[in-house]
């Protein structure tokens, strides 16, 4: 394990979690927050504390270290993610041997092939072999600057190349079969390419580790006309949106992202210049797409094809949106026109200010209301008002919910008061759980305190230790196990971290403990020697009451039972103890 707490005291957590979640300082102190990227919120829960180098959601108690990040944000093992974290910042690895486990070892191999197959395709589009394709994507806008920023290549037509380039690499059978590049011939005979003359895009993961690809066909009627890698255990469709890993800096940028529905859009619209763009990749957006999307700006500009799937999927695709919390708007391009061929048609200045110009959903979804029902009568306005409730209810946040109802209410001339009757209902349903949830009961100061000094100070901790160890009033805390496992480190001289201490906790007092060191007043103004030692006087008295108590009652018990000689000898151990103090 050195080598892993070698690696993180050399990478700093902030800055790697601030390249996926927007990230702010709190005042001048180690700790800064942002919108959890593990679960859907909209005021800030999740924080990082530079100097612990943690980072902690109190909303859904996601946590842990750097290397835990990166294994969560990216779904990757732990090994991998250490690999990552090493390579990018320029840590030699120790030997392979460490990666001991054959899901690591798997997943390590399907990179490898990746990068081949990238290279491989590559190779074809811009060799002797690949003039067709140039012309292809010549034709289609496409400059060679672009095609290589977006690492575009060309699959073989004779369906042999890239299997045989893998197997003269070795790989096993059973790597082969898991990479999803290739096929198994249906008499198990052997193998062939699963990509035969397409033009290819690779997909890459947000950290920007080729995953996947897809491929476009170039030969008249060859069905289908987009084909994907199947899912494997580095590959899963449903969480990965195209060109995330190049659009994230510039989303964050820009406040916004921008969604489409092809590979050629992305392109077309990044060549033009608006790099905040990203897709999915022929499939429904889920939600985990959308968190992902989320960690760099909760807007977003939906942008499909302006035909009747792409106004259903649309529709489909603002649902989770708003699930999620997200803010969105519409932009629906004139002349029937998909992103990609509007720039062509049209030029970037005209596309950007179309973007500009996007609507926001709800008008969007009133207008396509006002076609299906008749907005000039009563009856037409309440329906269009429920045709547009149950997407306003996907909201999660109350005030928004609100404002886009009296704004929609307004603009399509229903009574505002019809409005708000229906959210007083909601919202005092959405209250009575979130109390709920809030009734944990809270710890004690004392041991708040004293938890926070012993984790924090070497000289609390060789001060402190060894008296609380022995304190029954530590065991009655809320946090008992986490004193437990601290002060046992402590007492066998191991070195004190929070890494350290929250490895060996279960998750309730993980939380615990991580609730005490990222609670901002203790960050602000630390916990003095003296306040620290002032708590343990404090519990050592309560200690002698306790134990005054005890023998008080021990004393009636004797007397009750005629055991004088007990009584007696309990009695003076009671002054004995008054004495003390
Ligand atoms: P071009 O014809 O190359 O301009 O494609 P496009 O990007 O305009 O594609 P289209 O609007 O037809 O489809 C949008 C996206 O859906 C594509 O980029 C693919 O990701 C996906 N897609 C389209 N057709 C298929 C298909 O047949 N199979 C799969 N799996 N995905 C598809
Ligand atoms: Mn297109």
């Amino acid at each position: 394990m050195e080598f892993v707490e070698q690696l993180k005291s050399q990478v700093d957590i902030v800055q790697v979690i601030g390249e996926n979640v927007r990230l702010r300082r709190v005042g001048a102190g180690p700790r800064y927050v942002g919108l959890c990227p593990f679960h859907n919120e909209k005021t800030p829960s999740f924080s990082v504390h530079s100097q612990h180098q943690f980072y902690k959601c109190f909303g859904c108690g996601a946590g842990g270290d750097v290397i835990k990040f990166v294994m969560e944000i990216d779904s990757l093992p732990f090994w991998e993610a250490v690999k990552y974290l090493a390579e990018r910042n320029g840590i030699p690895l120790p030997k392979r041997s460490e990666a001991a486990d054959e899901e690591t070892r798997r997943r390590g191999v399907l990179y490898e092939m990746h990068d081949l197959a990238l290279e491989h395709f590559r190779q074809n589009l811009f060799g002797p072999g690949g003039e067709e394709a140039r012309a292809y994507l010549q034709r289609r806008g496409v400059t060679r600057e672009t095609a290589e920023a977006f690492g575009l290549g060309l699959s073989e037509r004779g369906g042999q190349a890239l299997t045989r380039l893998l197997q003269r690499r070795n790989y096993a059978p059973a790597d082969l079969e898991a990479c999803g590049l290739v096929l198994m011939r249906n008499d198990g005979s052997g193998f062939f390419d699963r990509f035969r003359y397409r033009l290819m895009f690779p997909i890459h993961s947000e950290m920007g580790k080729v995953i996947g690809f897809g491929g476009r066909a170039l030969a008249e009627g060859d069905e289908p006309k987009y084909l994907n890698s199947s899912e494997t255990p580095i590959y899963r469709k449903s969480h990965v949106l195209y060109n995330l890993n190049r659009a994230r800096k510039a989303i964050q940028e820009a406040g916004f992202g921008v969604l489409v529905e092809g590979y050629m859009d992305v392109i077309g619209v990044y060549a033009a210049g608006v790099s905040n763009v990203v897709a999915t990749c022929g499939t429904a957006l889920t939600a985990a797409q959308v968190r992902s999307l989320k960690r760099h700006s909760t807007s977003v500009v939906v942008n499909f094809d302006p035909d009747n799937a792409g106004e259903q999927a649309t529709e489909r695709s603002s649902q989770v949106l708003l699930e999620e919390g997200m803010r969105l708007k519409v932009l629906q391009l004139t002349d029937g026109l998909d992103p990609d061929e509007f720039i062509k048609s049209h030029g970037a200045g005209t596309y950007v200010q179309a973007l500009e110009k996007s609507r926001g959903y709800f008008h969007w979804l009133a207008d396509r209301a006002r076609a299906r029902f008749d907005a000039r009568t009563p009856e037409g306005k309440v329906s269009i008002f429920q045709f547009l409730l149950p997407a306003i209810h996907r909201m999660p946040d109350k005030i928004e919910r609100l404002s886009v109802a009296n704004d929609l209410a307004d603009y399509m001339g229903i009574q505002p008061g019809l409005v708000l009757d229906e959210f007083r209902k909601a919202a005092s349903e959405r209250r009575e759980q979130r109390n709920r949830a809030r009734e944990e009961s809270s710890l004690d100061p004392n041991e708040v305190l004293l938890l926070h000094a012993l984790m924090t100070s070497a000289e609390a901790r060789a001060e402190l230790a060894p008296a609380l160890r022995t304190m029954e009033g530590v065991r009655r805390f809320r946090s008992a196990k986490v004193f437990d496992t601290l002060l046992r480190l402590v007492e066998a001289g191991e070195e004190i971290s929070l890494g350290a201490v929250e490895g060996r906790l279960e998750e309730s007092d993980r939380s615990l403990l991580l609730n005490v060191l990222f609670d901002d007043e203790l960050l602000r103004d630390g916990v003095s020697m003296e306040q620290a030692a002032a708590c343990l006087r404090q519990l050592s008295a309560g200690e002698h009451r306790l134990g005054r108590d005890h023998l008080r009652k021990s004393i009636k018990d004797a007397e009750r039972t005629g055991d004088f000689p007990e009584a007696l000898r309990l009695m003076n151990e009671l002054r004995d103890l008054e004495r003390e103090g």
